[in-house]
């Protein structure tokens, strides 16, 4: 996809605004700028402030805007003064809950607590903070939307996969139980649960550093997702008219049609 190609229009025109956590790199980043291109103020959060001022620059030409909004979503404090910050421009109904990540690529025997304890704040206290902050606000909206990027480690384990796999699948419950409760709300719930996406940070992190060992993950890979694949669906995902509710999109490059059927030339 290209641009503003296949977005559907908004059903009910006027302002559109969404929350992107993990906005200051990969998906996160690809997603923020997506919808601004679409038109829609977009609050930005990530620890880096510097990162999210350069990216609300970048859409300084864009059909919306982005707003840097710094913080850490392990902070549930921090995530009371973004929602405060929000409520003060205008609100938002949708929240895309994009931050995240993995360390460490050890065997259960093995894990270190300290990588479990990490992948478990971020991806699951780092969702849960931010959606307490902000499902009032979406509730009073009367059609909030929220969008959490999990990951295919939700649904199937894999060798030096424990700790990711446990704190994704942790995530993932969360956001079924979430849809649940949250329908009565008129509040929609989408998960997705993207495959290998070729990022520039994410394996480099998961590998504590090793940019070598992290462009071997991707080596002779045809085609892995890249955060623009992602952003396309995240964006199609929050712009569909408010009564379709993309429950759970798996995507996977061609490449990697199974966890452990990973084709390389
Ligand atoms: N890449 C893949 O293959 C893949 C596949 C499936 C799912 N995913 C999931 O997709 C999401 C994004 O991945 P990515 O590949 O785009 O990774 P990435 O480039 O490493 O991006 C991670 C983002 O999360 C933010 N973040 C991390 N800890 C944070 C914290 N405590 N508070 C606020 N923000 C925090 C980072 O910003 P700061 O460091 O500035 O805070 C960064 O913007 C993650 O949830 C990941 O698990 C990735």
């Amino acid at each position: 996809m290209t641009e503003t190609q296949n977005t559907p229009q908004p059903e009910h025109p006027g302002r559109r605004a969404a929350v992107v956590t993990g906005a200051s790199s990969g998906i996160g980043r690809a997603t923020a700028l997506r919808l601004a291109a679409e038109g829609w103020t977009v609050f930005a959060v990530a620890r880096r402030a510097a990162r999210l001022r350069a990216l609300a620059d970048e859409a300084a030409g864009a059909a919306g805007q982005i707003v840097a909004l710094p913080a850490d979503v392990t902070s549930a404090k921090e995530m009371s003064w973004v929602r405060d910050q929000v409520a003060q421009n205008g609100g938002a109904d949708t929240v895309l809950c994009i931050a995240g990540g993995a360390l460490g690529t050890d065997p259960v025997s093995e894990g270190g607590l300290d990588d479990w304890e990490w992948m478990f704040r971020v991806n699951v206290q780092g969702t849960l903070n931010t959606v307490q902050a902000f499902l009032p606000m979406l509730r009073e909206t009367g059609r909030g939307t929220v969008l959490v990027l999990t990951s295919t480690a939700a649904l199937a384990s894999y060798e030096g996969g424990g700790g990711y796999n446990a704190a994704k699948m942790a995530e993932h419950g969360l956001v079924g139980a979430m849809r649940l409760e949250e329908a009565e709300h008129n509040v929609r719930v989408v998960e997705v649960l993207p495959g290998m996406v070729h990022t520039e940070e994410f394996t480099r992190n998961r590998l504590r550093g090793d940019q070598a060992a992290a462009d071997n993950v991707y080596a002779g890979v045809e085609k892995p997702l890249t955060a623009e694949d992602v952003a396309d669906v995240c964006t199609y995902a929050v712009s569909v008219p408010h009564h379709v509710n993309l429950d759970q999109v798996v995507m996977r490059p061609v490449a990697q049609a199974a966890q452990f059927k990973l084709i390389r030339t």
